[in-house]
């Protein structure tokens, strides 16, 4: 069902900071910040050549993020995204085996402008796991 990594997403308390990082220390390809208040975050690209890194940063005081990063003051890997082909029937295929999608269930645009669905850690090996259809 799963395809390619989409991207491997990392949160950060300063996205300035991580960015340098990637572009001047590791001599990465770095996107500007884009804000999705939707989501609660603000997030960066990185762009590799097999994948994608996703820097993620709180965005309000209300952010999912903000309590993750209380968990890991230093910044820590939030969740790995794989893309599918049929978002709904993956979801079909998961919830039948048990696995639980968090949220109410449905799809939301992420990132990228895509539908995604995000899967419940305690179901996936204590991973935060995103599926993108692509
Ligand atoms: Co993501």
């Amino acid at each position: 069902m799963i395809g390619r990594l989409n991207h491997v997403a990392i949160a950060v308390r300063d996205i300035a900071a991580a960015s340098a990082l990637y572009r001047d220390t590791l001599g990465a390809k770095v996107s500007a910040p884009m804000a999705l208040p939707e989501h609660g975050v603000s997030v960066v690209f990185v762009e590799l050549p097999n994948t994608k890194i996703e820097l993620i940063e709180p965005l309000g005081p209300r952010s999912p993020i903000a309590k993750f990063l209380d968990k890991h003051p230093g910044g820590a890997i939030h969740h790995l995204c794989f893309e599918v082909a049929d978002i709904l029937a993956a979801r079909e295929q998961l919830q039948r085996a048990g696995t639980r999608v968090l949220g109410d269930g449905s799809p939301k645009t992420g990132a990228h402008g895509k539908p995604v669905l995000f899967l419940n850690p305690e179901d996936c090996s204590g991973t935060l796991i995103e599926l993108e259809q692509v």
